[in-house]
């Protein structure tokens, strides 16, 4: 588990997805919502890892156009503005291949080895041949997405919290490796000096409480200080960065995995909500579908007859009903399904009009995209264009680090 650490506005957000086509309620409950609340509260960029997708499935690219414009449009139905955060296509800013190839040239092997979903989605994924250099690389393709715009927060599922950790190791071989120089503690002195001597006195300081007693939360303030300095060059502010823990610059800072306790909804069948299960709702589902699913789902099995009593801890209803319903509804629920007092046919009712509540402005904002295409890929370039400018700008620092801006 990432350690708790305060968190500062400062801190840029970074996250993608693969992409898999129209999303579900299981992406809305579980990511989606969570992108929408940090978009206000934080710098975000959100974007479709592409590439990624090929790193499993590189037989088959015919609808990935497809899957990657399906996944946009849900992602602006479910409220993703991209007046408040950046969105973009991995492989339309090309900088993460270089990064990724540069840091290929530090990761050990037995890193990537090492990383538990390696082997998890080989045996997952048993029909295909992924013994390829590109899946190996999956975890430090995603290192460079994330490294290449400087983010603090990653907000990812369980499953990816040991990607985020081998980002912070490949990040912290960078920098011990590269942001080494000669003169380091001058020329830190001598960026504080310009900081004026307020802000300078604040800095020392939280260094000092730092550095003295390790207050994780003075660390935090100063990088939070160091992020609204006006006046300091990049290469300033990676050696104050550095200076605060150590005797080199930070050109890649560490990044930490945001895990968000949502309440999540389940698949139909009581399941995780997954395409291969078949037991989705889909964002973008019409809504005679959407009803009929529910309609349909498994219940109690103890209750056969509308007079059998039952138990909701045994009904995949039940767990819809805690995320969808309130207290009272849920009570209602509790003591007529004991009781035999309601049918399940009511109880899903209630399910079925919050569901299509919920994704009735959803399905109402996706029309309009569908409508007008080319809104969706004006968004995209605009973003594309947006997240390369901080990639270039990135990409120029860890050149120069590496010896590779010679002339
Ligand atoms: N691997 C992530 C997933 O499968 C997708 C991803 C790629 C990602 N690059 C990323 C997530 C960078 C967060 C940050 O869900
Ligand atoms: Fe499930 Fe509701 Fe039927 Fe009880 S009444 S078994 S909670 S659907």
């Amino acid at each position: 588990m990432p350690s708790a650490t305060v968190q500062t506005a400062g801190e840029r957000v970074l996250s993608g997805m693969r992409p898999t086509g129209r999303l579900h309620l299981g992406h809305y409950h579980g990511v989606l919502r969570n992108w929408v609340r940090l978009q206000h509260e934080h710098q975000c960029f959100f974007f479709v890892a592409d590439w990624h997708a090929l790193t499993t499935h590189y037989e088959d690219t015919a609808g990935l156009g497809g899957h990657v414009w399906d996944m946009v449009i849900d992602w602006l139905a479910a409220g993703v503005d991209p007046g408040a955060a950046t969105i973009f296509v991995q492989s339309r800013v090309p900088e993460h291949a270089e990064l990724h190839l540069l840091l290929s040239m530090i990761t050990p092997l037995g890193w990537l080895e090492r990383v538990p979903s390696y082997k998890d989605q080989q045996a997952q994924l048993a029909d295909r041949n992924l013994d390829t250099y590109g899946f190996l690389g999956y975890p430090l393709l995603q290192a460079a997405d994330i490294l290449i715009y400087r983010a603090g927060l990653v907000p990812v599922g369980e499953d990816q919290v040991a990607h985020v950790e081998l980002t912070r190791e490949v990040a912290r071989r960078f920098n011990h490796l590269y942001g080494r120089e000669p003169g380091f503690e001058e020329k830190a002195e001598a960026a504080i000096a310009k900081m004026g001597k307020k802000q300078a006195r604040l800095y020392r300081d939280l260094r000092r409480r730092y550095q003295e007693r390790g207050d994780e939360e003075a660390l935090e303030v100063a990088r939070a200080l160091l992020e609204e300095q006006q006046n300091l060059t990049v290469g300033d502010r990676e050696r104050l960065y550095g200076y605060l823990e150590g005797g080199w610059r930070v050109i890649l800072p560490e990044p930490e995995a945001l895990l968000t306790p949502t309440p999540k909804v389940p698949g139909l069948d009581g399941r995780k909500m997954s395409k291969s299960y078949g037991n989705t709702v889909a964002l973008r589902d019409p809504p005679d579908e959407v009803a009929r699913k529910i309609r349909t789902m498994p219940t109690d099995p103890a209750r056969v007859r509308r007079s059998d009593p039952g138990d909701p801890a045994k009904c995949p209803v039940w767990e819809w009903h805690r995320v969808y319903s309130d207290e009272a509804t849920r009570a209602w629920v509790q003591e007529g399904c004991r009781s035999a007092g309601i049918g399940c046919v009511e109880c899903k009712g209630r399910i079925i009009d919050a569901v299509l509540a919920e994704l009735e402005p959803l399905q109402a904002r996706a029309r309009e995209y569908e409508e007008d295409p080319e809104i969706v890929r004006r968004i995209v370039a605009e973003g594309c264009e947006a997240a390369r400018e901080v990639a270039r700008e990135t990409m120029q620092e860890v050149r120069q680090a590496m010896g590779l801006a010679y002339r």
